[in-house]
């Protein structure tokens, strides 16, 4: 298989994963790429790696333009096995002393991943490493998305490898922004949503760090999906934004699962009353919506309305997942509400409501019970719940 050249002397050396469908309970339906870059020149260098099992792959990719025991240095900007797994493989092959530049976390947590075997060496924040005629600097970006998480700029190129930052869980035909346009942004916006949310304010300040260096950027490559060459600073603006938190304030969504459909038609109810007042409201089923696009959608959200029938006296399995789930990713600035069918104990309502408020949300509204199917009257409470969610949205 033959490397992608994506400037001159540079090449796409990565892997394209077509048929991964989870991705540590991401729903990757899409796929993926591991992307790794090669950079010829005096000191050949390697630019991250690829899951294990795509190391030949990766090794075809770079004996497609050098002999692999060229590569003088290998920089791994982050010590996740989707991009570090092949490490080990690839030092073997390649010669056991190889440079292996990392930051320093990454040193330890490389160490802890693949022992001491390997010449891992550290580089301080801002660090440059001469490569020949070109140079690598090097920036901390600590916990985008794990503590070891660094960028690699190449001076002369102007590229920043951004390792996981302004990644998306995509593979496709494309390679480039140009090439995909505006339909790449659900995928990137799904990959902030689900790895990045929760270290949203960490990421504006080292936005705000980004900016203040003025580094020129011709072309961002990350890890994953396609790289940014046509507008760089689209994402880097639109990650701006969305660091900002703040909500799309008519939209509200409600979450729920349900057995015999009765938590069912009182989302629907919910839904109708939210729509009646203004809202931009749907119903979202957790047994047929993963979880990952789930909070794709509650990401912006002002609302989210969860609901849950009793099931042996606790929550439904689907909802406390995803209220697991949601409570990892710190959601902040949203009004929330529970509610959901029962028979005869009925904790659930209160117990989605306690987790909803353990999160800082602002609950607008006490949970709300319907007994077994709802009625006519059950009905109207649901719509009439959800008119005054959205009243309390406005
Ligand atoms: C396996 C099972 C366990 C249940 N456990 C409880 C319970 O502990 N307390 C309760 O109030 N209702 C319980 N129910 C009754 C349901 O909550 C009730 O049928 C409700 O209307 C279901 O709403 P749904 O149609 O949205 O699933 C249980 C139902 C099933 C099938
Ligand atoms: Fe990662
Ligand atoms: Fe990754």
């Amino acid at each position: 298989m033959k490397a992608l050249q994506i400037a001159e002397g540079i090449y796409d050396v990565g892997a394209t994963d077509w048929n991964v469908r989870d991705f540590h309970g991401y729903s990757t339906d899409k796929g993926s790429t591991y992307n790794a870059f090669l950079i010829i020149d005096e000191k050949i260098t390697l630019i991250d790696t690829v899951k294990e099992e795509f190391t030949e792959q990766m090794m075809e990719k770079i004996a497609s333009v050098i002999d692999p025991k060229k590569i003088d240095y290998i920089i791994s900007n982050h010590t996740e096995m989707d991009h570090s797994g092949a490490l080990p493989r690839v030092v073997h092959r390649i010669g056991k002393d190889t440079p292996v530049y990392c930051s320093k976390m990454g040193l330890k947590n490389l160490s802890a991943h693949f022992g001491n075997k390997i010449n891992f060496r550290a580089v301080a924040d801002g660090e440059e490493l001469s490569l020949g005629k070109r140079t690598l600097q090097f920036f901390e970006t600590r916990m985008i998305h794990w503590p070891d998480s660094m960028f690699s700029y190449l001076k002369e190129d102007k590229i920043l490898f951004s390792s996981d930052a302004f990644g998306q869980h995509y593979a496709g035909p494309e390679h480039f922004d140009d090439q995909i346009g505006e339909a790449i942004m659900p995928h990137a916006k799904k990959y902030f949503a689900n790895i990045l949310w929760l270290f949203a304010p960490m990421i504006k300040g080292l936005l705000t760090k980004l900016n203040g260096l003025n580094l020129p950027i011709e072309m961002i490559c990350p890890d994953h999906g396609i790289l940014w060459r046509d507008n760089p600073a689209k994402i880097v603006e639109t990650y701006a934004e969305w660091c900002e938190l703040q909500p799309q304030q008519n939209k509200a969504l409600v979450i729920y699962d349900s057995m015999w459909h009765s938590t069912e038609a009182m989302a629907d109810e919910i839904v109708a009353g939210l729509t009646a007042e203004g809202m931009v409201a749907k119903p979202m089923n957790l047994r047929h919506c993963h979880r990952s696009d789930v909070v794709t959608e509650a990401f912006d959200a002002k609302a989210i309305v969860v609901g849950s029938p009793t099931l042996n006296n606790g929550l439904f399995p689907t909802v406390a997942d995803f209220l697991t789930y949601l409570k990892g990713l710190k959601p902040k600035n949203k009004q929330a509400a529970a509610f959901g069918s029962y028979g005869w104990s009925g904790e659930a309502p209160k117990l989605v409501a306690e987790q909803l408020a353990g999160m800082d949300l602002e609950m607008v509204e006490d949970p709300l019970r319907v007994q077994y199917v709802p009625d006519q009257e059950g009905c109207e409470s649901c719509y009439e719940f959800g008119r005054r969610i959205a009243q309390a949205m406005k």
